[in-house]
């Protein structure tokens, strides 16, 4: 297969809807290729649950997106990207991206500021007690002469997926909730904030707006799709043809579940509309873990 001509589609899994935002920002950048979605809305959250519950369900989401025969696999989710992604990586026969360690590139790159480089994330629960994007900031800030013990700072907020999911994007419960988490990380200046949490870049204008215009947000969904369209094409599969049209990509959906509020939600996530959504049951969920061998 000659190089930017691989029209297998790439895999992009979430614990739910949330992962639409990576999603949204995937087909944004690569525009011409096509995006197999599947979100475990049958077993989310998986930001309040641990870590070998979070690795085995990411085992199987990873599973079906393979048997789909997807020549990437996307882990939109933090918390699964904390808890799985060497393990997927070790299974699968594909490169697997989580949002981890590009947010934290990113936080580095726009963070070398006059405040001593400090960084600080936002997160489920899952995420944040992982320890994956304190270690991955403490790998990076080594290099400028130490980390000092207050320079990474680490939150978890889990009252935002909930808050997003209801649509209370600009409310003064948000609001309040905003204030409680993210006060102590106001007053000791952080340059960056990375947002991990798929939810979290729906919060952006309020939380922007808490953390004043001294702190940059690091939104994982753009960063992400910039780093998965950097793998594809230095392992030679990228599909798009700079010549070609380049809105010819197609997106499916696949839950485990059909929430109520799902058409709101997902809308809200995605940008527009969902379509075509397919469901999968938990028993071809478990089949394709165990497929994976
Ligand atoms: N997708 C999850 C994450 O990014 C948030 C929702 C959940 O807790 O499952 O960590």
């Amino acid at each position: 297969m000659s190089e930017g001509r691989d029209a297998r589609p790439i895999g992009v899994f979430d614990s739910g809807l949330g992962g639409l935002t990576v999603l949204r920002a995937l087909h944004e950048r690569l525009p011409g290729e096509d995006l197999i979605y599947f979100g475990d809305t049958a077993r989310v959250p998986y930001g309040t649950k641990g870590e070998r519950t979070v690795q085995a369900f990411a085992r199987q989401d990873a599973g079906f997106l393979l048997a789909k025969d997807v020549k990437l696999v996307v882990v939109a989710c933090n918390t699964a990207s904390a808890f799985a992604l060497e393990h997927l990586t070790e299974v699968s026969a594909v490169p697997v991206i989580g949002v981890i360690e590009p947010g934290v590139e990113a936080a580095l790159r726009l963070g070398r500021g006059d405040r001593g480089n400090r960084v600080g994330v936002v997160g489920t629960s899952g995420t944040i007690r992982s320890g994956r994007y304190q270690e991955g900031l403490a790998r990076g800030l080594e290099g400028a002469d130490g980390v000092p013990p207050d320079c990474i700072m680490a939150v978890e907020c889990p009252l935002f997926v909930p808050l997003v999911e209801e649509g209370l994007l600009e409310h003064a419960l948000t609001r309040l909730a905003i204030k409680e988490y993210l006060t102590d990380l106001r007053s000791t200046g952080v340059e960056t904030l990375i947002l991990g949490c798929t939810h979290y870049p729906l919060l952006k204008p309020e939380i922007a707006s808490f953390m004043g215009s001294d702190t940059v947000l690091v939104d994982s969904a753009e960063t992400l799709a910039r780093a998965a369209e950097n793998i594809l094409r230095e392992n030679g599969l990228l599909r798009h043809d700079p010549a070609g049209d380049p809105t010819r990509g197609k997106l499916s959906y696949y839950l485990s579940d059909i929430p109520w509020k799902f058409a709101e939600v997902g809308a809200r996530f995605l940008g527009r509309p969902i379509t075509g959504v397919r469901t999968v049951s938990l028993a071809e969920m478990e089949a394709a873990g165990q497929a994976l061998g």
